[in-house]
């Protein structure tokens, strides 16, 4: 089964490339399934229910979120409803929405596990104890197990994959929009990378307007950070071929494409 993960879609400029740029990627890779990140969707922090309904009519199968799945106040109307869309499984019992979600692919189950950092992030539960029930209960459905961990240290993140190496068949990291180098393997076949990367705005800092970061760094007042509008944009993601009788990865490539490396010319 091969697996398409796209990104943290930061904003307009993030929409707009995966609206312009999924249907051409589905083609070249032919994914089975296809993850989105959209914790940054709507104007850099949090989703609502009008773009989470896009990203599924526009090609993707299932949504991650991340630390700002509940910064715009609409998710609570729709969080609970919304089926193919999960946030950290870590956050406190009661919160709303769920942590892991099952998709059906060609008579195949999926278990999709969405786990935050606690390193430079809010103290949610401690995502190493909770993973363990989680990979039990999804084991008893299915042995594809694909995990979205959210976080900001490469230590902690790194520090999880192997943790659950040979348990779960991919831990795909995002949150930091930069994508790392280190998709490989683990040793008992779990697939690896520290991080996706966005997709969004690529002349931004992280997504962000630069001159609002920079005021920030320079002065440490408070600044409103706004996603990014104009200018370049790139759209960043892997592939996964697992094996679905056994759970094992076999394969993780890096997809990275902007407006200096351009997908299609
Ligand atoms: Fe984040």
């Amino acid at each position: 089964m091969r697996i398409l993960f796209i990104g943290d879609i930061v904003g307009s400029m993030g929409r707009d490339q995966l609206q312009a740029h999924l249907p051409k990627f589905k083609q070249k890779y032919q994914p089975q399934l296809t993850i989105v990140n959209g914790e940054n969707a709507a104007g850099g922090k949090g989703i609502n229910e009008k773009i989470y309904k896009q990203f599924l009519e526009w090609g993707a199968d299932f949504v991650t979120m991340g630390n700002h799945t509940f910064d715009k106040k609409e998710i609570f109307d729709f969080i609970d409803d919304a089926k193919k869309m999960i946030r950290p499984a870590n956050f406190p019992e009661g919160t709303p929405g769920k942590g892991i979600g099952y998709v059906n692919v060609n008579g195949t189950e999926v278990a999709i596990i969405n786990m935050q950092g606690r390193t430079f992030l809010p103290p949610l539960e401690d995502p190493f104890r909770m993973i363990d029930d989680l990979i039990e209960e999804a084991q008893q459905r299915t042995p594809v197990i694909f995990i979205d961990f959210h976080a900001e240290a490469t230590s902690e993140k790194l520090a999880f994959a192997w943790y659950v190496d040979g348990r779960a068949s991919a831990v795909v990291g995002t949150h930091t929009h930069v994508q790392t180098a280190d998709n490989r393997l683990l040793q008992e076949g779990t697939a690896y990378i520290t991080d996706v990367g966005m997709t969004g705005p690529y002349d931004g800092i992280i997504g962000t307007d630069r001159e609002a970061v920079m005021k920030r760094f320079l002065t440490q007042l408070p600044v409103r950070f706004e996603a990014t509008k104009e200018g370049k944009a790139q759209i960043s993601g892997v592939v996964i071929d697992i094996d679905e009788k056994t759970g094992r990865a076999k394969k993780i490539d890096r997809l990275l494409f902007n407006d200096d490396h351009p997908f299609f010319a």
